[in-house]
This record gives C-alpha cells, sequence and structure tokens, in this order.
C-alpha cells in the first residue's frame, strides 16, 4: 500500500467536505462540526494536564468530545462512507390525516375575548336592575329629585346628609313625620311642614304660638314648642321657591319621614297641584308670616282638584 502524503489527505478530506456541505466525516460522530481534519495529533496527545484549572479538558473523557479530533491516527485515512457523500435527504413529512372533527373543532368559532367581561359584569347589572325595579328612580325633574338637591344645598349642613340631625333637630326615621303627619286627625301636617319652612322659628312663633306642630304628638320633646331643642332655624321666605319649598319638604316627609308609597304617591299629586296654583296666581315665594291655616286651606283647594281628576280617571 502506497503512503499518501498527509497533505493531501487533509487537501481531500476538505474538498469533500465543501462538496458535500457536511463536516468532515468522522467516525460515525454525527456532531463533528469542528471536527479537525485527519491528520491533527490523536485526541489526548497533547493534553493540558487533567485538573489544573479545574475544567476538564476537552477529550479528555467528557462526553462532548466534539473538538477532538475523530481520526485517531493519521495513517488511517477515514473512509468516507458513501453515504456521507450525498446530504441525508430530510425525511419527507408525511401528513397524518385529521379527523373531520379535529377540522371541525379547529374552524369553529371561538368565544371573541370580551364576552368575559360582559359575563362577569351580568351579575352586577342583575343586582342593580332588581334594586331598580324595587324603588323607581327618583324623576330628574320631579319634586323629590329637585327637593333632594335643594336638601343637600341648604338644609344639610344642620339637619345632616342624612338627616341625622346636627345644629337642627333629627329628621329621619320618621321624626318628621311625628312633627308634621300625612293623617292626624285635627291638624294638617303637610300645611304645618310647609308654614314652618317658610316662617321658620321665630316667626312661626310669632304667628302661631311657641307650640308647632302636632300639639297631640308623641315621643321626645312633644308636642315641639320653639327653641326647645337650643337653637332656632332661620326663615326660606326669599331664599327658595314655591316649588324649591314644597320640593324639599316632600323629600324630607319621603326620605325622613319615610311616608308610606300610597301616601307620598297622593300627597306627591297635591303638592304639584299646589305649585300649580300659585304658579297660576302669580306667586313665586310663600309669604313671610303664613299661617298653617292659609296654607292648609289651599292644599285643600289642591286636594280637591286630585280628588276630582281621579274621579274623571275612574269615571273612564
Ligand atoms: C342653621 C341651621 C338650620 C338650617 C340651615 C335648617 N334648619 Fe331646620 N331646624 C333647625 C333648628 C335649630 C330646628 C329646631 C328649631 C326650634 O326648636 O325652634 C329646626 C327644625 C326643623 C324642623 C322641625 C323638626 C321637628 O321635628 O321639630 C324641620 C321640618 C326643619 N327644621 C326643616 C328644615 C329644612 C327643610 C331646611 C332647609 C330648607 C332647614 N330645616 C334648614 C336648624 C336649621
Amino acid at each position: 500500500m502506497v503512503e499518501v502524503p498527509e497533505h493531501l489527505l487533509k487537501r481531500a478530506a476538505e474538498a469533500r467536505a465543501r462538496l458535500s456541505g457536511v463536516a468532515a466525516p468522522g467516525d460515525g460522530g454525527e456532531q463533528a462540526a469542528p471536527a479537525a481534519p485527519a491528520g491533527w495529533p490523536a485526541a489526548g496527545a497533547v493534553r493540558p494536564p487533567a485538573g489544573r484549572s479545574g475544567v476538564a479538558a476537552p477529550g479528555a473523557g467528557g462526553e462532548r468530545a466534539a473538538p477532538a479530533a475523530p481520526a485517531a491516527s493519521p495513517a488511517v485515512v477515514p473512509a468516507p462512507a458513501p453515504a456521507a457523500a450525498v446530504p441525508a435527504q430530510p425525511p419527507v413529512k408525511v401528513e397524518a390525516p385529521v379527523a373531520p372533527y379535529v377540522t371541525a373543532a379547529l374552524q369553529r368559532k371561538t368565544i371573541p375575548y370580551w364576552v368575559i367581561p360582559v359575563l362577569l359584569f351580568l351579575p352586577i347589572w342583575a343586582i342593580y336592575y332588581v334594586g331598580y325595579l324595587e324603588r323607581p328612580p327618583a324623576d330628574p325633574e320631579g319634586l323629590l329629585f329637585e327637593g333632594g338637591e335643594v336638601y343637600a344645598e341648604v338644609c344639610a349642613s344642620c339637619h345632616g346628609g342624612t338627616g341625622s340631625g346636627g345644629t337642627g333637630r333629627q329628621l329621619s326615621g320618621g321624626e318628621v313625620l311625628l312633627t308634621f303627619p300625612a293623617d292626624a286627625a285635627g291638624y294638617d301636617g303637610l300645611a304645618g311642614h310647609i308654614a314652618w319652612v317658610v316662617n321658620g322659628s321665630e316667626q312661626t312663633e310669632l304667628v302661631e304660638g311657641p307650640v308647632y306642630g302636632d300639639p297631640a304628638r308623641t315621643g321626645v320633646d312633644s308636642p315641639r314648642t320653639v327653641g326647645s331643642f337650643g337653637a332656632v332655624m332661620g326663615n326660606f321666605t326669599e331664599s327658595l321657591t314655591v316649588e324649591e319649598l314644597t320640593a324639599v319638604v316632600y323629600y324630607e316627609r319621603v326620605a325622613h319621614g319615610e311616608l308610606d308609597d300610597e301616601t307620598a304617591a297622593f300627597e306627591l299629586e297635591v303638592l304639584e297641584e299646589f305649585v300649580h296654583i300659585n304658579s297660576e296666581a302669580g306667586v313665586g315665594n310663600l309669604a313671610l308670616g303664613v299661617s298653617v291655616a292659609e296654607v292648609s286651606a289651599q292644599l285643600d283647594e289642591a286636594r280637591a282638584a286630585v280628588a276630582a281628576a281621579q274621579d274623571e280617571v275612574a269615571a273612564g
């Protein structure tokens, strides 16, 4: 056998590698990328003393012996396997037939992402909706709504936001209706309530005497007398129009007095008519010193009008 010079063997191996696009064939090692051409000193020939750097020297028994020259001996020409010359064709991918139900599932429309927040919001909406049904919302143009606004602006500073009292007396928990009832015998509580807010403590005393409200009132400080709470309330003759004053009185009766629904509905109609009568008469503000009897007479007029309208409806 003729000895082939080493450098020729090396060149031939490089040429083969270039042609095939595959790293020079090693002896079976698939990861022979940095494989040194044949002829390199055999692995381990020049080996740094093991353990010097604390890192195992390549090829010193490590599993990744990649940089080690595959050809163990320069004398043996690594015979390229014929198969290695032709780059192995990547295996043709055979698509497995997709079952129709899988295709259907993939094509089916999924739930749009925005549905999730909508679904989460549904119970909140349901609670809100039920609450909405239970209590008719205050009509933004109605007396109750307007009264709430007036109350918050003008009265809450003394009587508290919820009517629980402060400088002024407590109105909530039905207290205000004990003083100005809807159904007291011989006393028009609605008229008394309106006249009280028009006149305040001082004028009320001048017109009616020291007792205000239902003379048959029960509970603490009954019957009510002007100044008995240790403070007095001013009058609202000029600062509130007939409508504003009527509205805040209605609001107190519903929100703090806890008027029952039926009476509340009736008083609303009466008070609307009361506002209407005054507006027809060109009265913008109720006069300071108006008596409970005078307000009561006007309310009776309004009550009669409401009753007549209801009879008309009933008669068809
Ligand atoms: C400056 C504080 C103050 C303001 C503002 C005020 N009040 Fe009064 N209110 C009082 C005081 C004090 C009394 C008790 C008066 C007395 O004993 O003479 C009172 C009593 C009342 C009463 C009688 C309660 C009862 O059961 O004896 C009603 C009703 C009332 N106020 C309604 C109103 C309304 C409506 C407004 C707003 C338009 C209003 N008040 C604004 C201080 C105030």
